[in-house]
């Protein structure tokens, strides 16, 4: 009990305690290596201002190297009666170092640690997830050019429409990444602006130098009002959470168009045997659950937003416990996404596709608007030539002429690709994950 960093020397009944501290002891792990990292930042800045010797800051910074080994291992742990990460890593600087240890949270509140903390993973998570993203894109790029010939109906209304190809389905799919990305990118932007030093939400008498700690943790900037510092709390892990449900939207649609390509009555694509799932009862069975798992967990992932929002729902500002509660669905998400990630871009690299889908002549009626525009070019007015073409195929009449000439961009015979990628590149390159990495690096390396 007296582990507590606000002990008054009273005690607190175990049901309070089961109840508020909740699952931190476990969630909390997640964010320990980033508590680390905000404490060597924050212990070189109070030196810097005299609220710490330098013999100080040192023995701080070595004890918490140490503790970050001891993450990296995976053998950091959060010790019955203690509260959460924060109150863990002082308590290991208090036993090791006594009064040293005692004074690292001058100027500091658990409330500006934590949003650090969250500020610090998530850039950290963002980055993985964009690297991923962009290897999804690089497979559906090449996925799109290998097959950029082979022609797949297009449907309206799920009826048969045109002419489509794997070069335009996958490259769809890879453009709407590039959304994607730019949503990820303004996440990531939002994200990476310093909160330290906004202490409980108010600020702090001591002179901190936040200009300080925002280029030692490499951040674009800081969040200036500690007000404002404090009601991001929330508001990023939202944000944040549009561009994870973004993603997972594009990730679901093409799901769901790939089980239903890989039905016998579409026979469009085919999973490999060993990509596939077999049934208990039916011998016959090769099921995708990979495209349904895949579909399933990243609809339920766009409900993530909307999660975050009843919980912030109607709070003012400042800080209050609700917000804790958004740790438990938002670091979870995070490796969620990034397994469906990979797991797309397994199946993505092995998926086989049919290339004699259209000698099968229920497909032979989307060459209609084909002829009608082959007979509107040689000057037949296009109403008539649509009537024409029709009554041909109400008829029985129509022949379907399969040469198809499409050439503006982004269509069958013009896809783009390298215009598309090339927005890729542009908004990737703008995060700068480099300049994030290498502070932190140089915090640890010191
Ligand atoms: N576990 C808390 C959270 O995630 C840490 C901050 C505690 N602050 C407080 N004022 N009780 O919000």
């Amino acid at each position: 009990m007296a582990k507590k960093l606000w002990d008054k020397n009273s005690t607190v009944s175990p049901e309070i305690e089961r109840f508020t501290v909740g699952r931190d002891c476990e969630l909390d792990l997640l964010l320990a290596r980033y508590d680390i990292l905000g404490s060597i930042a924050h212990s070189t800045m109070l030196e810097s201002i005299g609220m710490l010797t330098s013999e100080e800051m040192n023995d701080l910074h070595r004890e918490l190297r140490e503790i970050y080994a001891v993450t990296e291992r995976g053998e950091f742990i959060i010790e019955e009666g203690v509260e959460d990460v924060h109150s863990q890593v002082e308590l290991m600087l208090t036993r090791k170092l006594g009064d040293t240890g005692k004074k690292i949270h001058s100027g500091r509140s658990r409330n500006d640690q934590v949003l650090l903390d969250l500020k610090l993973f998530t850039r950290n998570e963002l980055r993985e997830v964009c690297e991923l993203t962009h290897t999804l894109f690089d497979r559906l790029i090449e996925q799109s050019n290998r097959h950029r010939e082979v022609l797949m109906p297009g449907y309206t209304h799920l009826q048969v429409a045109m002419p489509s190809s794997f070069g335009l389905w996958f490259g769809a799919y890879a453009e709407s990444l590039t959304d994607d990305m730019l949503f990820l990118q303004a996440a990531y932007r939002m994200c990476n602006r310093n909160p330290l030093g906004s202490a409980a939400g108010y600020g702090s008498s001591f002179p901190l130098n936040r200009t300080m700690t925002t280029e030692l943790l490499g951040f674009d900037s800081m969040n200036y009002n500690v007000v404002y510092a404090q009601m991001g709390r929330g508001k990023c892990e939202r944000n944040v959470a549009y561009a994870l449900a973004s993603l997972a939207g594009t990730l679901a649609k093409m799901a769901f168009d790939a089980c239903m390509f890989n039905s016998q009555n579409f026979g469009f694509v085919k999973l490999p045997a060993e990509c596939t799932t077999g049934s208990s009862i039916m011998p016959h069975k090769k099921n995708p659950d990979v495209f349904e798992l895949l579909r399933a967990k990243c609809n339920r992932l766009q409900a993530l937003p909307t999660d975050i929002i009843l919980i912030m729902n109607n709070l003012p500002s400042g800080y209050f416990r609700d917000l804790q509660i958004i740790k438990e669905l938002f670091l979870p998400a995070f490796s969620e996404l990034k397994d469906c990630l990979r797991m797309a871009i397994y199946i993505i690299e092995r998926i086989e596709v049919n290339r004699n889908i259209l000698d099968d002549k229920r497909y032979d009626p989307m060459f209609s608007v084909e002829t009608v525009n082959r007979l509107a070019s040689n000057g037949v007015p296009f109403r008539d030539a649509y009537k024409q073409v029709g009554l041909q195929i109400e008829e029985g009449t129509f022949v379907a002429d399969k040469e198809i000439h499409h050439t503006h961009e982004g269509s069958i015979g013009n896809l783009c690709n390298d215009r598309i990628a090339a927005l890729m590149e542009s908004i990737y390159g703008a995060m700068n994950f480099e300049k994030a990495q290498e502070a932190e690096e140089k915090l640890i390396r010191g």
